[in-house]
């Protein structure tokens, strides 16, 4: 069994279970069907017709469509990888996940991923707006009024979220082309492999930096491997910003959801979502997910850090270190559970506190505020500001990797 997979079992499935049972879980039943590019019209539905059950015969494989073309030429495709358990919908414009259809516990698919239906709503909505499904690059989440200091010289980044620079900036990853490349591990696994380079300077940042992101969908499981290198000293804190509803995306608000997070602690914010440097326990306070709770539950409790985030909108610090659960979401009528593993020091719970009922997501259903919750494995936000937390600085001839595994099942 691969290493990762192992990890998983480990973690998931009590040791008593027998090892094929475990296989049959992280799922390497399937062979990989030939890559086909069939051509589709534009803005096709992404919710439409999901089927009722997936045959068991079914092969997993992965398909390409035009999605749409920007202004400038460039094309954008959109990749469909399915297998028994799993339909996922990846377009190479900022490596965006546009839909996950999974089962819920009555073998029922439905697409649990928010985003729009088409590639006019993703540059016009996405960013400034919600990421939806997007990577993030090259720096999740804020650093302190756009700047930060390494090896001696100060660097500016765009201020495009007052005071702060948010998701690496204006013109960043989660808007550029990404060159794909479908294919295959060596399980018969579909993947597809997307590649960027930003150029020195690119949004401020130092070092040419070559970036990947590879997705692959195992089993019940979504992978995302993420690699960096650079030329120079630079820094890089990469993420995927899925929002999720496990209930069907565009079927109202996430808060009978019960979250569960791996984390005793969490970096609070100032007013403006720039942590104080502080690192604190989360016991007491709403911010404690070590059991599931309900995220309705203590959303609108009068305590300081959910005022400033207009509900959750903070890093958790999780338990433990390599590759380990992060987050745990159960969706109680559906039945859908949603676990997430990573190897990365902490966690961002975003409780879709910013939607406000401007956007229409791919159903055509609109979106306000708590309909959809993002869960961003990364380090923690503004890290090159505060020595006390993980470095985030990458140097020339080290390598940047991380991974972020999803898993989809359901509860009885
Ligand atoms: C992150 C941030 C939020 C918000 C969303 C995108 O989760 O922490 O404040 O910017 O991205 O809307």
């Amino acid at each position: 069994m691969p290493k990762l997979l192992m990890a998983i079992a480990s973690l998931n499935v009590p040791p008593s279970v027998p090892r094929s049972r475990i296989t049959g879980v992280a799922g390497r039943i399937f062979v990989a069907g030939a890559v086909t590019a069939t051509m589709a019209v534009v803005g096709t539905a992404a919710s439409a017709a999901p089927a009722r059950t997936m045959p068991a015969t079914m092969k997993a494989n992965i398909t390409r469509d035009l999605f749409g073309t920007l202004d400038d030429g460039t094309k954008v495709w959109r990749y469909t990888i399915t297998n028994r358990h799993i339909r996922t919908r990846i377009l190479t414009y900022g490596g965006i996940v546009q839909t996950i259809e999974v089962p819920d516990r009555r073998g029922h698919f439905t697409n649990v991923a928010l985003g729009f239906a088409t590639l006019a709503d993703y540059v016009a909505n996405n960013n400034p707006g919600p990421y939806f499904g997007a990577l993030i690059g090259r720096y999740a989440n804020r650093i302190a009024k756009g700047t930060f200091t390494l090896d001696g010289v100060t660097y500016h980044l765009p201020i495009n979220n007052d005071p702060n620079s948010l998701h690496g900036g204006i013109d960043s990853f989660d808007k550029k082309v990404w060159t794909p490349t479908p294919g295959k591990n060596h399980d018969g696994d579909p993947t597809l492999r997307l590649d960027l380079t930003s150029p020195d300077g690119d949004q401020g940042y130092p070092g040419t930096l070559h970036a990947t992101a590879t997705y692959t969908v195992t089993g019940d499981s979504i992978r995302i491997d993420y690699r960096a290198t650079t030329d120079k000293a630079t820094i890089v804190n990469l993420t995927n910003h899925s929002y999720f509803n496990l209930a069907g995306e565009g079927t109202g608000d996430i808060y009978g959801h019960l979250m569960q997070i791996n984390a005793n602690r969490t970096t609070p914010v100032d007013s403006t979502l720039i942590p104080t440097g502080q690192i604190v326990p989360v016991a007491g306070t709403p911010l404690d997910f070590t059991k599931p709770v309900a995220i309705g539950d203590r959303i609108r409790d009068n305590f300081e850090q959910l005022v400033f985030g207009r509900g959750y909108d903070h890093n958790w610090v999780l338990n433990g270190s390599g590759f380990r659960l992060a987050a745990r979401v159960t969706e109680p009528t559906s039945g859908r559970v949603l676990s997430m593993f990573t190897d990365q020091p902490g966690i961002q719970f975003y409780s879709g506190n910013f939607l406000d009922g401007t956007l229409y997501g791919t159903s055509g259903h609109q979106y306000r505020q708590g309909d959809g919750f993002a869960l961003e494995t990364q380090h923690f936000p503004d890290s090159p500001n505060h020595p006390n937390f993980p470095s985030t600085v990458l140097r020339p001839g080290n390598t940047f990797q991380t991974s972020t595994v999803y898993t989809f099942g359901t509860t009885h």
